[in-house]
Order: structure tokens, then C-alpha cells, then sequence
């Protein structure tokens, strides 16, 4: 029988190699009865490493599995329908956390073996490039319009709109670049479709590429991603000797070419014309847009810059059809969204929804509440940039427009928690602190006004004429809102303004306590 043990970053950092070894080695006791598979993860993190054994009725789970727990746990008669131990999980597709996702883009993730292509085509890989090759870049364009797919990176510009404006550009080179430079706290879902299904990113930027007249991809993947960065090379190696890349994309005549480019650990370069100027061999400084990327992107050429997450839903797309995207969701919010739980949180891992759950069911319902049963403060949802919002703004539908309404952000779909100990004015300070370590430099509001945004929390803190310096920190917030050129410094103010509006208490704390 076959034992499936994980093997991304998370589950390795928990010890699922040395598991894997030394189940290895236990059933090489025992007379090798079982085979050992390495899939990703089904990032239910909470139970990794999180085994599953195949039996008659289908993959059961155990977990999470320590050293000591191996030789009662293998003492199990598995192949004769034998499940009992106290680590059982039941059988892992319906284990409730997963069951009740919509699981689209990550459908296969902990499923199969990342690097097995056979693995991937036997779950429906590469059917979405079978079908594009022999549709018009127009028809493919048109499809990713349909499906309502808008942005994953986190602004949430419709996607085909985007591809549009690349396909109508004449020129002699068009770039498809994914932007994989996942910064945001507290998210991993890029990390985990490039760790668990690298193969998937490989055919949506391929089909972007049929769609736009795009030869050349680059992934600009952070440098914090070592695994990611293995498996992506092997599986683009596998690609382009399967003709699945390169000039003559199963025998069509289609070019597509590809390559993984390292950026160097800055936050900014996350944002897409920093990203280009990274990418291009300089300094990861932002460009004033227009000219959009679309346009004049990488190199000077008509470039889509596309997040991981909205490439890799694309071959769903081409597969299954635009309407069964569009068909979850609400709103102008279509499909779903792979959001990631992290910080105080019981359950932490990602929850692939349709749109339209409410944020306190994802934190309850699927995440526990909080990991040491405090009471839940606090949660920021879309990365440092994204609001602090307070329990009367928990009922808020996961939904861009119902967010948007509150002066919130889904972002990226990372979702961090706090419990009732969390001081909301030191997270305020972080923000702005935060914003001085990654701001690019290039315009005053940002640069600057960072600096002193950090400086005038501090005298707030310090009891220093209170209501005069939440004033000037008002002031500062829309100076940096109104004023900035990208959305490191005109974000930046969010989290500060939602910590000064819906917890303003803990910005006098200690002042009081002082006195
Ligand atoms: P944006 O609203 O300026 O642009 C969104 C995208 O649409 C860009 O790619 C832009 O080039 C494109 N676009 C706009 N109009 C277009 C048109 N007419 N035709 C073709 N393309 C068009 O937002 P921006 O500055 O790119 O991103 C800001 C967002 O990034 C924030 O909302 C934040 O949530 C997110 N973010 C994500 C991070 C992550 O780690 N994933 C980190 C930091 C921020
Ligand atoms: Fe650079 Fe900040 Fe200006 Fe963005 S807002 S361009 S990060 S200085």
C-alpha cells in the first residue's frame, strides 16, 4: 500500500523528511509492504505533518504525526481496512475543513506528486492548454473575460481586460511575467501552488502566452522560496522535454519560453514596475504609471504582469469552461478566493472559498478562533496594508466590493489574527515602520512622511500633547493616501487610520498607565 507524507516547506519544517526517512526505514523492517509517495501539502496546517495511508476506501489521514507515534502507527493492518489509531483523521476528503471548500486552484494540492507530469495529467492537468491551442487568442481572451476573474495579486483589475490591452498592443515582443513575489503577511498561497502544482503556473502562463502573442514568461519568484524555486526549475525541465514548452508547443508550431529569475528580498519589488525594473537588472524603484505594463512593460514591451494565483486559475478556466468559474461567487466578486489563516488562529491554512462567506465564519467556522483561546481582538485582512478591523466589521461578506464599502481589502486573501492582548498602537507603529524599511524612496509622502509617521506615534505613546499629535497623524495618513505614487505609501495609512478609528483606546494606554 501506498503512505503519502508531505513535503513543502511547512510540513519539512515540522519534520516530515526525517518522517519520511524513517518510515523508510521501518518499512524496510517490516519487509517493504508500503511505497512512500511525497505529495505537497493539503495545507490543513494545523495537523502536519498529516500522513495518509491508502486504504480500500480511500486515502485516510493521520496526523499530526510525530517520530514517536511511527511504530504504533504503522503496527497497523492498513491494507486489511484497519484504520484505528488515536492520530486518525478519518478519511482526508472529508476531513469538514477541507470538505466544505470550494477547492478550484487547489484542487491538487497534497493530492499528487508536484513533479510527476503523468501525476498531473491523470487529475486534469494540461487539458486548459489542449483546448487553447486550438482556439483563437481573441476566443482565449474572451474566455478569462467570462469567467470574471479578476486580479489575485490584490487589486483586483479584471484579468481578461488586462490581456486585452496586451493582445490589441502591436509589437515585434510581448512578456508574460508572473509575479511571484508573495510579500504579503501572513500568506503562502503562491508558495503552495509553486511547491505542491508548479506545473499548473506553468500551463496558465502558457496559455497566457497562446492568448496575448507572448514567446517569453519569466517568474519572478522572492528569493525566500527555495523549494518553490527547485520545484518550479524541475518542473519546467520536464516541460520542455515533453514539448509542453519551448518553439514548437506539442507539434502546433506555438512558441512558449520560460524561465525562473530570483529577486532579492524587497517587499516593493512586489509591485509590478518595480518588479520589471528588478527584472530588467536594476534597482527595484516604481515607475509613474500610465504608460501601463501593458503597454510598455517589460524591456519597453507590451508585458502582462499577472499574480500566481490568477495565472494558475486559468487553466480551470480553459478546461471546465468560463461559466463554471464564473458560476461561484457574488457580486462582481467570481470564483473563489484562496484564503490563508495565520497569526492567532486554532486552524491556520489555506481555505479555498467561493466569494461570499462572511470573514467571521472563515475565522471561526474553519479557523477556531484563536490558538490560545483568548478572546479575538483584532484581525488584518490583505497584507500590512491592509485595515485592522474590530468584531462589529466580522460580518462583512468576503466579497471585494462589500470590503471595499468598509475600507478594507481581500488583497491577497491573507487573513492575520490577534487576540485581546495585541497593543493597536505598536501595530500602528509597525505599519508606518514597516513602510520607512520597504518604502523605494522615490516620492516625499511615503519616504518621509513614514519616518514621522513613526516619530509622532511615538510621542502619542509617550503622552506628548495627545490630541495635537493625532491630529498631525490624521493629516499625515491622507497627505500619504493623497499623495503617494504607489500603494506602499498609500496603503500604508490604512492600518494606522482603522487601529486609530476602531481602537483608538490603545494609542493612550500608556499614557494613563504613566500617569
Ligand atoms: P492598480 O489598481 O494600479 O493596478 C492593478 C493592475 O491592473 C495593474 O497590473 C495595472 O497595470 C492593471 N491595469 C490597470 N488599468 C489597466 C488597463 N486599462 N488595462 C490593462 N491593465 C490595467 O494596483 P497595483 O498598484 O498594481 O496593486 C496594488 C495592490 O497590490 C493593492 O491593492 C494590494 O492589495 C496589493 N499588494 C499585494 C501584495 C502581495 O504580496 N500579493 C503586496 C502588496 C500589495
Ligand atoms: Fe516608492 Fe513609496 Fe513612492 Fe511607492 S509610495 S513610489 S514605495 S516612495
Amino acid at each position: 500500500y501506498r503512505v503519502y507524507v508531505p513535503s513543502d516547506t511547512t510540513a519539512k519544517a515540522l519534520g516530515a523528511d526525517r518522517l519520511a526517512a524513517s518510515i523508510d526505514a521501518l518499512a524496510h523492517e517490516m519487509g517493504d509492504p508500503l511505497e512512500i509517495r511525497r505529495n505537497g501539502t493539503r495545507a490543513l496546517y494545523w495537523l502536519e505533518p498529516l500522513i495518509e495511508v491508502d486504504t480500500p476506501e480511500g486515502r485516510y489521514g493521520f496526523g499530526p504525526v510525530k517520530e514517536r507515534d511511527l511504530e504504533s502507527l504503522f503496527a497497523v493492518e492498513f491494507w486489511k481496512g484497519e484504520v484505528d489509531h488515536p492520530l486518525a483523521l478519518g478519511l482526508v476528503e472529508e476531513i469538514p475543513y477541507l470538505k466544505r471548500q470550494q477547492r478550484l486552484t487547489f484542487a491538487r494540492a497534497g493530492v499528487i506528486d508536484p513533479l510527476s507530469l503523468d501525476d498531473y495529467k491523470a487529475h486534469g492537468g494540461y487539458r486548459g492548454l489542449d483546448n487553447a491551442l486550438a482556439l483563437e487568442p481573441q476566443v482565449i481572451v474572451d474566455a478569462v473575460k467570462e469567467s470574471g476573474l479578476r486580479g489575485r495579486g490584490g487589486a483586483a483589475f479584471p484579468t481578461g481586460i488586462k490581456w486585452q490591452t496586451v493582445l490589441n498592443a502591436p509589437a515585434d515582443q510581448k512578456y508574460i511575467v508572473c509575479n511571484a513575489d508573495e510579500g504579503d503577511s501572513g500568506t503562502f498561497a503562491d508558495r503552495l501552488v509553486m511547491e505542491c502544482d508548479p506545473f499548473m503556473l506553468i500551463e496558465g502562463m502558457t496559455i497566457a502566452g497562446l492568448a496575448v502573442g507572448a514567446t517569453q514568461g519569466y517568474i519572478y519568484l522572492r528569493s525566500e522560496y527555495p523549494l518553490a524555486q527547485k520545484n518550479l526549475n524541475a518542473a519546467i525541465e520536464t516541460a520542455y522535454a515533453n514539448n509542453l514548452l519551448g518553439e514548437n508547443i506539442l507539434g502546433s508550431g506555438q512558441r512558449f519560453d520560460l524561465e525562473v529569475r530570483l529577486g532579492a528580498g524587497a517587499y516593493i519589488c512586489g509591485e509590478e514596475t518595480s518588479l520589471l525594473e528588478s527584472l530588467e537588472g536594476k534597482r527595484g524603484l516604481v515607475r509613474a504609471k500610465p504608460p501601463l505594463p501593458a503597454i510598455v512593460g517589460l524591456f519597453g514591451k507590451p508585458t502582462v504582469v499577472n499574480n500566481v494565483l490568477s495565472l494558475a486559475a486559468v487553466p480551470f478556466i480553459l478546461d471546465r469552461g468560463a461559466k463554471a468559474y464564473a458560476d461561484c461567487g457574488m457580486g462582481r466578486s467570481r470564483g473563489t478566493l484562496p484564503f490563508q489563516l495565520a497569526g492567532n488562529v486554532k486552524q491556520g491554512g489555506l481555505v479555498e472559498l467561493a466569494f461570499g462567506p462572511t470573514l467571521r465564519e472563515l475565522m471561526f467556522e474553519f479557523g477556531g478562533g484563536t490558538r490560545n483561546g483568548r478572546a479575538l481582538r483584532a484581525v488584518q485582512v490583505g497584507g500590512p496594508l491592509g485595515a485592522y478591523l474590530p468584531e462589529s466589521q466580522w460580518d462583512t461578506p468576503l466579497d471585494y466590493e462589500a470590503f471595499a464599502k468598509i475600507g478594507a481589502v481581500l488583497g491577497h486573501g491573507g487573513v492575520v489574527m490577534f487576540d485581546d492582548t495585541v497593543d493597536m498602537g505598536e501595530q500602528a507603529r509597525f505599519s508606518m515602520e514597516f513602510c520607512v524599511a520597504e518604502s523605494c524612496g522615490k516620492c516625499t509622502p511615503c519616504r518621509i512622511g513614514s519616518t514621522r509617521g513613526v516619530e509622532v506615534i511615538d510621542r502619542i505613546r509617550a503622552g506628548e500633547n495627545v490630541e495635537g499629535n493625532l491630529e498631525l497623524l490624521s493629516d499625515l495618513c491622507e497627505t500619504m493616501v493623497d499623495g503617494s505614487l504607489c500603494a506602499m505609501g498609500g496603503m500604508t495609512p490604512f492600518p494606522v487610520q482603522s487601529a486609530m478609528k476602531h481602537f483608538g483606546e490603545d494609542f493612550v494606554k500608556h499614557t494613563s498607565d504613566a500617569q
